[in-house]
């Protein structure tokens, strides 16, 4: 999404807030580089479907189903910002230990389109959905934070168009809803630059709108990610802020820092009310995602990658090392406390997802160079996957060196699991040398031996966001 389109969605188009050319051309926080132009976050230029392709190594033939992936692609090839250029999918379609196909799309939305833009009110279809993709109620759904979501075509990505829960979606939706994986129940929030600057929704397994509950925050907070326990959601009110004077005068997204702004989570039953909302302040720090929450006695347990501050010139400001913390809130007491866990930089956490909500031992993640994780210098970094066990401390960790750089890993469950980490861990991987990517699948509980399989794709699957793996036996 350009910056135009966003504040026209937001409707700061409309109150007059500088939309291109003018006060946005005094900008002075704009990179020289863009490093989301260069290396492997450049777009690609084609919608590409490829069949009869090479593998290396064995696919496990009990993995049949769809993984597919979501990630920015400007369609002009230039964005105002690393998040803002058009939504893509790319997806691979495993059959009985074969790769049947790899097809990368679009979402189709007005944006996408060049429909989008003008002043007026918001419009909640004008979104990249750039983010990540969600499975519920029989739906393949394409989430861009900003808002409704697309429905998606599972057969072939096509885009179905956008979705709002039978009216009851008031606005945006988050790219990182929870399902309860016991009761199937979604549960998940949008926020807003204007109040309501949070709204909490819950959804039956079937995906019907169940509860809409505006939240009182202090303030328009970026929320990118929130937690859900058996009991609990958790709602994060950080540091950084929608800004006017980024909105009239910077580039980019008009998010920055707020030394000011308070730091703290927000503890409600699943089922209470923005009353019954319990607020614990916590050091400062801003928080994308979440790796898992559950509680433990009285406690309300979240591990984050915590980054000690972000965006702080600008929201191109991207030179901070996020590592996996611990936050403990207790309930009887009101008191939280926080802990640094096990492991070096990282981002994108993820666990076996018949564990959310639930206690649990085995996390994943990327593994950010120790020395040098600023985006722009990734050429010279060295990345790879890593995973925890956060009740030992050990860890595992797949280092391919230099030419190769993995994504977001997602866990696939084995069909005769019963462990918490058998099963298999996926994600794309992009060499540098050859400037194309693979879509790897490694044994969870190996993951430091490499891919068991490598699906060789003769293109390039650019630096990306968030997964989803639908299993056939749970495909609608
Ligand atoms: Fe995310």
């Amino acid at each position: 999404m350009k910056r135009r389109d966003f504040l026209n969605y937001t409707g700061l188009g409309a109150l007059g807030v500088a939309t291109s050319g003018t006060l946005a051309g005094c900008s002075n926080d704009e990179p020289k580089v863009k490093f989301w132009q260069q290396g492997n976050f450049r777009p690609v230029a084609e919608e590409v479907t490829l069949t009869e392709l090479k593998v290396e190594g064995t696919i496990p033939p009990e993995l049949s189903g769809l993984y597919v992936r979501n990630g920015t692609n400007s369609s002009t090839g230039v964005s105002e910002h690393f998040f803002g250029g058009d939504g893509m999918m790319h997806g691979v379609r495993l059959e009985n230990g074969r790769a049947a196909w790899y097809r990368n799309r679009y979402v189709d939305t007005p944006v996408y389109r060049k429909e989008a833009g003008g002043f007026g009110a918001p419009q909640p279809e004008n979104t990249t959905s750039a983010v990540s993709l969600l499975y519920h109620g029989g739906e393949l759904m394409a989430l861009g934070e900003f808002g409704y979501p697309y429905l998606i075509n599972p057969d072939d990505l096509s885009t179905k168009g956008p979705y709002n829960y039978d009216g009851k979606l008031a606005g945006n939706m988050t790219a990182h809803p929870r399902i309860d994986p016991a009761t199937g129940e979604l549960l998940f929030f949008g926020y807003d630059v204007m109040e309501p600057y949070l709204t909490y929704y819950r959804a039956d397994k079937g995906g019907t709108m169940l509860q809409v509950e505006p939240i009182t925050m202090s303030g328009p907070s970026m929320i990118h990610d929130f937690a859900v326990t058996q009991k609990y959601v958790v709602f994060m009110d950080m540091q950084v802020r929608f800004s006017w004077l980024s909105a009239i005068m910077g580039s980019g997204l008009p998010f920055k820092w707020d030394d000011s702004a308070p730091c703290r989570f927000g503890v409600m039953p699943r089922e209470g009310s923005d009353a019954d909302v319990k607020w614990f302040d916590i050091p400062s720090c801003f928080i994308f995602h979440i790796m898992n929450s559950f509680d433990r006695g009285d406690e309300v347990i979240v591990d984050a990658a915590r980054y000690d501050h972000l965006w702080v010139k600008s929201s191109h400001d991207f030179h901070y090392h996020a590592h996996l913390s611990r936050f403990a809130m207790n309930m009887k007491t009101g008191q939280a406390s926080v802990e640094r866990l096990t492991g070096g930089p990282m981002e994108f956490p993820s666990v076996n997802r018949q564990r959310w909500t639930r206690d649990y031992r085995y996390g994943y993640s990327v593994a950010v160079d120790k020395e040098n994780n600023a985006p722009e210098k990734v050429a010279t970094s060295e990345s790879g996957l890593r995973k925890y066990d956060v009740v030992t401390g050990e860890i595992d960790e797949w280092l391919p060196g230099l030419a190769l750089e993995p994504g977001e890993p997602m866990f696939l469950a084995s069909q005769e699991s019963g462990g918490e980490d058998e099963g298999y861990i996926a994600t794309y991987v992009y060499d540098k040398n050859t400037q194309t990517s693979a879509f790897c699948i490694f044994e969870a509980t190996k993951l430091s031996a490499g891919p068991i399989a490598k699906v060789q794709l003769p293109v390039r699957v650019p630096v990306g966001f968030h997964g989803v793996w639908v299993p056939d036996s749970v495909m609608a």
